[in-house]
């Protein structure tokens, strides 16, 4: 199974523009309860972020403005994807190491996530993550 998987929201479009709504409840999108949100922007040029995976936590992650790259490594393949569609979330399962790099000046990248915030969760060494996935 690819690690890319996207999860497709309406965009409830009209002459005025777009518009995405993410119900939380019975039909919701996100296969998860969101308890935290919170978004990277403005973000210095040639920066990457991340450089680590999660033991528990879920995350989707929505690029509503610009563009920025998502790298996703499950400790046996490393796929890469441009985001920059405000109607495409990117589910990103527990235990799977993300870098993001290639922030546009206007990139908004917008997180969802299962959990409230625990260091404890953090995998931050990338030989500790490939030691837990055995
Ligand atoms: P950091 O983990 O470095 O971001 P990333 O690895 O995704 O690029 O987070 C930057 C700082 O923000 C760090 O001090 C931890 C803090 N932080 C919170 O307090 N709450 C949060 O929900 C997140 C994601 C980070």
């Amino acid at each position: 199974m690819s690690l890319i998987q996207w999860i497709d929201f309406q965009s409830l479009g009209d002459k005025r523009g777009q518009l995405v709504a993410i119900d939380i409840g019975k039909e919701r999108e996100v296969p998860f309860d969101i308890k935290r949100i919170y978004y990277i922007y403005h973000t210095a040029e040639d920066v990457s972020r991340g450089f680590h995976a999660h033991k528990k936590l879920k995350q989707v992650a929505i690029c509503i403005s610009g563009s920025c790259r998502m790298v996703l490594d499950d400790g046996c393949t490393r796929e890469s994807i441009v985001m920059n569609s405000p109607a495409k979330g990117l589910l990103i399962e527990s235990m799977i190491w993300r870098e993001m790099r290639d922030f546009s000046d206007d990139c908004v990248l917008l997180v969802l996530a299962s959990e409230r915030y625990d260091e404890s969760d953090y995998i931050r060494n990338y030989a500790d993550f490939i030691k837990a996935k055995r």
